[in-house]
């Protein structure tokens, strides 16, 4: 929940380092520090509680002359409170040696305890502290401190210490690590944390996501698990924990460093929000033959045999992505096919209803939730193969994952996540698609129809998104409301509950997403004069039976804002309609969710709220 970057080179550190660690920012944003060591070996340290902007006052206001390496973090806090003390990088006791750490040290307090025992002093309440006084502690172990000489003389030693103490730590770890008497390396490891390298000419980066570095370099190296990077200016070596060499072949990343810029927005939500016709085309870009009626295999690869033999799937996710998951299991059991959704979360206990005859399909932005990693492995432990649908190449989760279906939605920024949840309701559908072709459960003439029809789409999201101004003018209007209630049914009873969530995220204010139908069984009774209650009323198989329900909810005093279809606003009674355009009912998600996005991200410009950080999140969930 972190973001770490290292920098090796010519340039000025400093300005790469903040640069890198404001689009890093997305990871966490409590407290943040670089430290860079300068060519006399005196380290540079700045940490501050609070966000970049404040990291770099600080080093404006004391800047270093020039420098070799450094390394920078940005910081989502889980083991002691946001503040200076606690924020990175972490030194050890003779000042040294320095860490930035990205995960969660599991045996920290047992590592503390022996070495505070040994005589080390600790200044923070962090897990992390520990693994920087490991680290001096091996030093002292390989005999080294009180060793004179330059300090390639040192890089051994230094390498030996890292390498050792990285094997000895339990947990989730992408660290970065700095010595002062060797400061022409920067030594990176990885356990079960995402970390990247970036390879430039005559400079390296070490970063927890590209978008860190692509401003300088695409060129990109995943690293695995068990590995650790000895990253110069000049150079990248990888080696397994047990120091045994490992190879890797850089992959060139498409995106661009402008994807991960606001480009006019306000913020990156509504930016992101505007993309999604283009994110939407990209998850379906060559993937749908509607002359054919069928769905590519390119680029997923199941084997037909595991699509034909299987008889259910099972959906694990979190959040937004779970949302996504719930909408998914409407199309594949709209042809035919039992599916379950959980949340990763939750999953431990149902792993075991899973087998070789259920396909499991792991939905993730990021593809680095550890939530959905642990279900992962809980699933396959199960006997079940695994496809990713995920927006992020190289991420933890391909990795783990038998097959994988990108989504191509290029880089999500805002904490809220918009884009990519389209992009994951349209891999659904070429999914779902692709299984009932394969599996003989369509007519190729429905297919053939729900794939032109989906092609459509990225026209109409952008006629949606027309109606942005509407929008805004009822979210300002209701912006002052404690409660806001979203119903809805069937397919879109999901895009209720994701209308809550945006509004509860990035607002704080309190909002329920509910099965319209259910609100008769107990929660129509929070309903009081004025709630505003927004229903999902487009055309579909059940508008009358929401119709209902939003008569119920007047009935009460609510303020019913109703997202319809021109056809269907005829037929619904509500004090505002926002309209979206008309198709198929089992489509509909991906325009009836456009509004919603809108709405929460004008309710909280209209609270001031800070849109792209909220308070208490981050954006990639990577602890349990
Ligand atoms: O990266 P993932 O898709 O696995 O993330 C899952 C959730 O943490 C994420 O969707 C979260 O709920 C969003 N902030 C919601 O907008």
């Amino acid at each position: 929940m972190c973001g770490i970057i290292g920098y090796i080179g010519g340039k000025k550190s400093t300005d790469i380092l903040v640069d890198g660690l404001r689009r890093l920012e997305y990871r966490g944003y409590d407290s943040c520090g670089v430290a860079l060591i300068d060519p006399g070996q005196a380290l540079y340290l700045k940490r501050v509680s609070g966000r970049v902007d404040a990291l770099d006052k600080l080093i404006a206001s004391d800047p270093i002359k020039k420098s070799a390496a450094g390394i920078g973090h940005t910081r989502w806090a889980t083991h002691g409170v946001p503040s200076e003390d606690n924020a990175h990088p972490h030194t050890d006791c003779s000042g040294q040696v320095v860490v930035v750490h990205n995960g969660i040290i599991e045996n920290y307090l047992e590592l503390k305890e022996k070495l505070e025992k040994a005589g080390h002093r600790f200044k923070s309440e962090t897990d992390t502290e520990a693994a920087v006084h490991l680290v001096e502690e091996k030093i002292k172990a390989l005999n080294a401190t009180g060793r004179s000489g330059d300090g390639d003389q040192l890089e051994p030693v230094f390498f030996e210490a890292v390498r050792r103490a990285a094997a000895e730590l339990k947990g989730s770890f992408a660290m970065a690590v700095i010595w002062a008497k060797c400061p022409n390396m920067i030594l990176a490891a990885r356990q079960h944390s995402p970390l990247v390298i970036g390879l430039g000419n005559g400079e390296n980066f070490v970063a927890s996501d590209v978008s860190a570095f692509l401003k300088h370099t695409k060129r990109t190296v995943f690293m695995n698990d068990g590995e650790l990077a000895v990253v110069k200016k000049d150079s990248v070596g990888y080696f397994t924990f047990q120091g045994k060499k490992a190879e890797h072949d850089p992959v060139t990343i498409q995106w661009d460093s402008t994807m991960a810029e606001k480009g006019g927005y306000k913020h990156f939500m509504l930016k992101e929000i505007h993309e999604q016709p283009g994110s939407v085309e990209n998850t379906l870009r060559g993937r749908l033959l509607p002359l054919k009626g069928d769905v590519l295999q390119r680029e997923i690869n199941l084997p037909s045999e595991l699509i034909k033999s299987v008889k259910g799937v099972q959906i694990i996710a979190c959040g937004t992505a779970y949302h996504a998951g719930l909408v998914g299991r409407y199309v594949f059991e709209n042809f035919g096919l039992q599916t379950s959704v959980d949340f990763a979360s939750e999953f431990s206990d149902r792993a075991r209803m899973v087998g070789a005859d259920v396909l499991t399909i792991a939905v993730s932005q990021s593809g680095e939730t550890a939530d959905t990693i642990y279900a992962v492995r809980e699933a396959k432990a199960s006997g079940s193969k695994i496809l990713a649908i995920t927006n992020t190449l190289g991420s933890t989760l391909t990795r783990e994952a038998d097959f994988v279906l990108y989504t191509h939605c290029g880089p999500e920024i805002g904490v809220a996540s918009t884009k990519a949840f389209i992009g994951q309701i349209a891999a659904m559908y070429v999914l779902a698609i692709h299984f009932a072709v394969m599996r003989g459960t369509i007519f190729d003439a429905d297919a053939r129809t729900y794939a032109n029809e989906l092609l459509k789409i990225p026209r109409l999201i952008e006629d949606a998104l027309e109606g942005e101004k509407a929008i805004a003018r009822v979210a300002d209007r209701v912006s002052g409301s404690e409660h806001f209630l979203f119903i809805a049914r069937h397919i879109n009873f999901p895009i209720a509950l994701e209308g809550a969530l945006k509004i509860k995220e990035i607002s704080y204010v309190h909002a329920e997403g509910y099965a319209a139908g259910e609100m008769k069984h107990g929660p129509i009774a929070i309903i009081y004069k004025n709630m505003p209650v927004l229903a999902v009323a487009t055309t579909s198989s059940v508008l009358d039976l929401v119709a209902g329900n939003i008569e119920e909810a007047k009935a009460r005093g609510a303020e019913v804002i109703a997202i319809v279809d021109e056809d269907s606003r005829k037929r619904i009674k509500a004090s505002q309609y926002i309209v979206v355009p008309k198709t198929l009912e089992i489509l509909s998600p991906l325009l009836t969710v456009v509004p919603l996005q809108l709405f929460a991200y004008f309710v909280a410009l209209a609270k001031k709220c800070d849109i792209d950080k909220p308070r208490n999140l981050a954006k990639s969930v990577t602890v349990r």
